[in-house]
């Protein structure tokens, strides 16, 4: 399993501290959520601090665009130093063209799921997919109750991804812990973004061993 934590629910006065906290506890990933304040409620961060934070980790930035027009600045935000950008599959009019360019411009092309939107939409974009990334909460804020209907949702599209013989990455974002993420494992997630779980705690560090330990492999 590959571990991101979500920078989001980090105190956000000592991102750098985020980012030791991160390199400490083994991560996979960074997972950076960006909101743009309409197609979630909420606003976070931005291209300037990607861009910062690209400078001071080595660790791959996995940028979750929660923005209701991520065509404007893809070219940005990849510039910036995204290494992996995942766009909202309710917010991409033309998903096709945006993977693309995502590709083109070297980064991994990710597309998310808010809970309601189900997994079969996506048999047609499979091919031109590195990571699907399954909301198990409704996004816009860290810390809420994760939905069980996630579990699901991640069985189907990995029956899905096996039937066509494709590698996508099976993600899931939202509630995770050292509860919830053994069972989204079991499920066939291969990547967890974990925030509250990590950051909220006394010991971050402790957090990511006690999570990655409890979680087992893949498929288990
Ligand atoms: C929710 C974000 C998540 C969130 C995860 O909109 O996309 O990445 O920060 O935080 P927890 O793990 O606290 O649900
Ligand atoms: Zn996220």
């Amino acid at each position: 399993m590959k571990l991101a934590p979500s920078i989001l629910a980090a105190d956000l006065t000592d991102l750098a501290g985020a980012l030791r906290v991160c390199e400490e506890g083994g991560a996979d990933l960074i997972h950076v959520d960006v909101m743009d304040g309409h197609f979630v409620p909420n606003l976070s961060f931005g291209i300037p601090v990607i861009a910062d934070l690209a400078k001071r980790t080595r660790l791959p930035l996995d940028v979750h665009l929660m923005v209701s027009n991520p065509d404007r600045l893809l070219d940005d935000y990849l510039a910036a130093g995204s290494d992996r950008v995942t766009v909202h599959w309710e917010a991409a009019t033309h998903l096709d063209r945006l993977l693309a360019r995502i590709r083109e411009a070297g980064g991994k092309a990710g597309v998310a799921l808010n809970p309601a939107t189900p997994v079969e939409l996506l048999e047609d974009a499979l091919p031109a997919l590195d990571l699907v990334l399954l909301m198990s909460v409704n996004p816009g804020f860290a810390g809420q109750a994760f939905r069980p209907g996630a579990l699901d949702k991640a069985r189907r599209l990995s029956a899905m991804i096996e039937r066509r013989g494709l590698e996508v990455e099976i993600a899931m974002d939202g509630g995770l812990d050292a509860e919830t993420t053994p069972r989204a494992v079991a499920a066939g997630v291969e990547m967890c973004v974990v925030g509250s779980a990590i950051f909220k705690r006394a010991d971050p560090v402790a957090a990511m061993a006690e999570i990655r330990a409890r979680a087992g492999s893949p498929r288990e």
